[in-house]
């Protein structure tokens, strides 16, 4: 492996010259392979078929739960998301099939009607959210959709600058929130520490209708390791300041993504405040569902066990991609990325200015990787630098054939930078 600081214009160039024919190659085999969104694969899929044979639909207090009604969610769905998570019962609504819906809703109503006797937002001249970067696309469509303001916050290895998250919040009445993926977050892996959870718990902040958008999408999707994430509410309790958490959790990727069960936890003002609102949206969600997904997932442990089973179909699948960056970059340090412990993506860095043109250029040999910018709001990523992989859909094959096209392109456009 040549590592193309240390490489002559001459070597660049015929090392450009062999990688080029191996391009086009690959461009005369009219591939289709997508590396793009973070789905579960048919094999994970599968391993909850069983979850549509069960169709029970009296609840253990004998209610019957195909009629309307139990707004906030069938008791037994609270318990056993209270067990999983370790959120008390009581703050807990269990919505519908998605928490990007219930994240869009509850901006909505915190723009429309506000947080109990706090300003909607809608009223104010500014709204300012932050954003750790890179993140997830989806949650900054929402908040460009409500034209607030977007404050990139670096992702560093525990976390988030909460140096720069505090100064912001202590000084600035209009910045009204952060968005953050605690654990194995997308596009990084990042798990926050206890003392990143603590400071966010902590933290001054000028405006007092703050809140955390604590969206735990991955709380026990590990790959390698089982990171134990420090329980906000604990943390929110010490410093009196429950009311800005809005915690949100989804079995879209346990069991069927849009298919599933999710979950909004708040504070008991929190709670109160939603339900309000939220009785004017709905008479309530799919019942059924949540007695079908508790009755198939049980409890905690075997929750978990569960997810061994999506790790040891996931593992094989890190694995080739991590191995080939590793086989083609270690030694040629033209792209960087960490190893995540758990979740859906890997995401990597190229040097500054790449990421666009390599993503173009695998589109144009038949690999979709998700767009170049995207993991930054509005699509603007400064360094265009950042790229997202996502492992979990393709077949190990088409996986490795990918990843090694990834590679070239990056090559590639490396080679061509140098050349300028
Ligand atoms: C961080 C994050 N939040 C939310 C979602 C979507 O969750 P849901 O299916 O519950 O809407 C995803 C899906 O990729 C995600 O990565």
């Amino acid at each position: 492996m040549k590592n193309f600081y240390n490489l002559t214009k001459k070597e660049l160039l015929q090392e450009k010259e062999k990688l080029q024919k191996q391009y086009n190659n690959y461009l005369k085999q009219n591939l289709n392979l997508d590396m793009s969104r973070g789905k579960p694969c048919k094999q994970q899929l599968d391993l909850s078929n069983d979850m549509l044979n069960i169709n029970d639909y009296i609840s253990n207090d004998n209610i019957d739960l195909r009629n309307y009604g139990i707004l906030d969610g069938i008791k037994e769905a609270k318990q056993f998301f209270g067990n999983l998570l370790d959120i008390n019962e009581d703050n807990i609504i269990i919505g519908g099939n998605s928490t990007l819906n219930m994240i869009y809703d509850v901006i909505a109503r915190l723009y429309m009607f506000g947080y109990m006797d706090n300003t909607p937002w809608c009223n104010l001249e500014k709204v300012k959210f932050l954003c750790p970067v890179p993140g997830y696309d989806r949650h900054f469509d929402i908040l460009e959709k409500f034209s607030f303001e977007m404050i990139n916050i670096p992702i560093i290895e525990n976390g988030i600058n909460m140096d720069i998250v505090e100064d912001l919040c202590k000084n600035d009445e209009s910045i009204k929130g952060i968005i953050c993926v605690p654990l194995y977050s997308n596009p990084t892996g990042t798990c926050y520490s206890k003392e990143t959870v603590e400071r966010l718990a902590k933290m001054e902040t000028k405006a007092k209708d703050f809140k955390i958008f604590w969206d735990n999408a991955y709380a026990i999707h590990y790959v390698y390791e089982k990171v134990e994430l420090y329980n906000i509410f604990k943390a929110c309790e010490k410093y009196n300041t429950q009311d800005r958490i809005l915690y949100f959790f989804s079995t879209s990727k346990i069991n069927f993504p849009g298919g599933g069960v999710s979950l909004l936890a708040g504070s008991d003002n929190t709670i109160k405040d939603t339900l309000k609102h939220l009785s004017k949206q709905t008479i309530g969600y799919d019942k059924i569902n949540q007695l079908r997904t508790v009755k198939f997932l049980k409890n905690k442990e075997n929750t978990l066990k569960f997810m061994d089973k999506h790790a040891n179909i996931l593992k094989p699948k890190f694995d080739i991609v991590l191995n080939t960056l590793e086989e083609n970059f270690s030694n040629n340090p033209i792209l960087k990325w960490e190893k995540p412990k758990g979740g859906y993506f890997v995401a990597v860095d190229t040097l500054e200015g790449l990421a666009k043109k390599v993503v173009v250029m695998c589109k144009e040999l038949g690999v979709t990787l998700t767009d170049a910018g995207s993991t930054y709001p509005k699509k603007q990523d400064p360094k265009d630098s950042n790229i997202r992989i996502a492992p979990s859909f393709p077949s190990l094959e088409e996986l490795q054939e990918a990843i090694n096209i990834f590679c070239l392109c990056v090559k590639i456009a490396t080679i061509d930078k140098f050349l300028l």
